[in-house]
């Protein structure tokens, strides 16, 4: 792929202060004229600011400290961008966060903070912003979700659930805009290494969810992302083995996914 595919494009990053989402401006910073970065860490969005501009000193880079769980935050945001006469033409649908361990012992707090973030939150943007990319006939939309979302996972059902959402909803409002000038993809990516887990991670909970050899860096998982998003792919899994281990994953018949869902959290009990 090459990155010129996006030159002169003028972004929105959400998720931008860490993982996936810096290097999302990393990529793009070389040929983009204007990126907006949304996150709460303020500190960090405009650290990342300094070195995208060193990279690129034409880009111009507006950083916004939003609580994606708080709508009014979120409105007062749009309500910005509107104003700003920003013509947006691709909107990055990428903060999200995780909880892992069982339903019964989580904490609603955290389950809401999903559910605002991951499903509510990419919902209303996504409502806000595609008039804006649909004027500029050339629009993108890429929404994050995961491998998670190809099946429910007991131990992180809520995650789970909510990146179906992701990926069901992508696809459909993808449909809806085929006659359009917009473009909408959906990134599953399997593991990657970012703050993702630790924050997922309950503290009494055991580490070590992922398997090290589905791991991808950063780097592929972004770049095979825009490389799909460039050839208006309508989803992508990154990593050939990530993409045949769910292929069979999602081919197996749900009594089976059960049976194995049974053995698992069985040997997982304690003795
Ligand atoms: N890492 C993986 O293994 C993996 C696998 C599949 C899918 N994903 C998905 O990839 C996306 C990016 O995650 P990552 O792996 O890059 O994890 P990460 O490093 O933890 O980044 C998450 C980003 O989301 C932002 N965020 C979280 N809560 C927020 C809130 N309330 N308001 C505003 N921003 C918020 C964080 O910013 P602040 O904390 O500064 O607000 C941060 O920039 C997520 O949607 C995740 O579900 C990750």
């Amino acid at each position: 792929m090459s990155i010129s595919y996006f030159t002169g494009r003028t972004i929105l990053i959400t998720g931008a202060s860490s993982g996936l989402g810096s290097e999302f401006a990393r990529q793009l910073a070389p040929v983009a004229a204007r990126m907006v970065l949304v996150a709460r860490r303020n500190d960090r969005l405009q650290e990342l600011q300094s070195e995208l501009k060193a990279k690129n000193t034409a880009l111009e880079v507006f950083t916004h400290s939003v609580d994606l769980r708080d709508q009014s935050e979120l409105e007062h945001f749009c309500d910005w961008l509107d104003e700003s006469g920003l013509a947006l033409d691709f909107l990055i649908n990428n903060a999200g966060l995780g909880d892992h361990g069982s339903f019964i012992n989580s904490e609603w707090a955290r389950v809401n903070s999903l559910l605002q973030v991951n499903i509510s939150a990419l919902t209303y943007l996504t409502l806000r912003v595609l008039p804006i990319i649909k004027r500029t006939g050339r629009g993108l939309i890429l929404n994050v979700s995961s491998i998670a979302s190809f099946l429910p996972l007991p131990n992180n059902a809520v995650y789970a659930a909510t990146k179906a959402y992701v990926t069901s909803f992508s696809e459909a409002v993808r449909a809806e805009l085929r006659s359009s000038n917009v473009s909408v993809t959906v990134l599953c990516p399997g593991p990657v290494t970012t703050e993702y887990l630790a924050h997922a991670t309950r503290t009494s909970d055991r580490a070590g969810h992922t398997a090290p050899f589905l791991l991808l860096s950063i780097e592929t998982v972004v770049r095979q992302a825009l490389e799909a998003v460039a050839k208006d792919r309508a989803s992508v899994v990154p990593g050939a083995l990530v993409n045949l281990a769910m292929t069979i994953v999602r081919s197996l018949p749900m009594f089976i996914k059960r049976l194995v869902y049974r053995a698992r959290l069985s040997r997982a009990k304690p003795h």
